[in-house]
């Protein structure tokens, strides 16, 4: 495994692989098992492995937050390179952003306004859309793994890459989860044993709903449903929305994405499931 700091030096290492298929797995490192998924897909598919390990400073909105994000970057190559990644690049902030730097990538319209973008303000997504087209012009990988529990995320980064053409394919892979249904998130670990207990309603209360849609289609309902098993923790949102256009659904018709977000203490979780098209298996 190698690992570089620079763009330039990126796309020194990448160029006599330029023959195969070249996969990238973005991440803010403080690797776990969701990313190892996505590691797997992209070695499952690619010729090329390449991690990208960068803490945004732009997608934080809170300075606190970014300042608490763990970086663990001796744990994150280890894992990295005992699952098979080939190239990680690990740029510092000034590489990112060198002097100067005036350039933001903002995805209009309601799909960064809602949800993420309603809570915590539409520049995490400029941010994110940023960054990402950043990395993805460096890595300029035929196919980019993200992973499925940010789902939001996940559908401006395929808009962005639509618009300005970037040639990489955007693959979701499915989230991943602890053996009680909590979603693998770096910032699991700070909770508690009583906050993490508390937060297992988050995936009870999204499979509730899942399983409550195979005989209610309306949308109020199925979310009282949800609300009743969130009861206690401090929801910012619990919503069931259109998976690509994310606008609210009042009757699930065709596929819909159930998308929550909680506090538990000082600990924000985000968590979603896609439920299929009636007709779909
Ligand atoms: O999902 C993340 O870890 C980040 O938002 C990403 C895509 C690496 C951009 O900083």
């Amino acid at each position: 495994m190698i690992a570089v700091t620079t763009i330039a030096a990126l796309r020194e290492v990448l160029a006599p692989t330029r023959g195969g298929r070249i996969g990238v797995v973005p991440t803010m490192g403080n690797l776990h098992e969701g990313h190892l998924d996505l590691v797997r897909a992209a070695r499952a598919e690619c010729d090329t492995v390449v991690m990208t390990i960068f803490v945004n400073p732009t997608q934080f909105e809170d300075a606190a937050d970014l300042e608490r994000y763990p970086r663990t970057v001796e744990h994150d190559l280890a894992l990295a390179e005992a699952n098979g990644v080939d190239v990680v690049f690990l740029p510092g902030v000034e590489e990112m952003y060198p002097d100067g730097f005036a350039t933001t990538v903002s995805v209009d319209g309601a799909i960064t306004e809602v949800l993420e973008g309603a809570v915590r303000g539409r520049a995490h997504f400029d941010g994110v859309a940023t960054v990402v087209a950043k990395l993805l012009l460096a890595v300029l990988a035929d196919v980019a793994y993200f992973g499925a529990k940010d789902a939001q995320q996940v559908v401006v980064v395929t808009r962005m890459v639509a618009d300005l053409g970037i040639p990489t394919r955007i693959a979701v892979v499915p989230t991943a989860r602890d053996a009680d249904g909590l979603a693998l998130s770096s910032r699991n670990a700070r909770l508690t044993a009583e906050e993490r207990a508390r937060a297992l309603a988050v995936p009870r209360a999204l499979a509730a709903i899942a399983d409550a849609s195979t005989r209610e289609r309306d949308a109020a309902a199925l979310l009282a449903i949800g609300r009743a098993t969130l009861a206690g923790l401090d929801v910012e949102y619990l919503e069931i929305v259109d998976p690509d256009a994310l606008t609210t659904l009042t009757t699930l018709e065709g596929a819909a994405l159930v998308v929550v977000a909680v506090r538990v203490g000082a600990t924000r979780l985000i968590d979603n499931v896609t439920i299929p098209r009636r007709s779909d298996p």
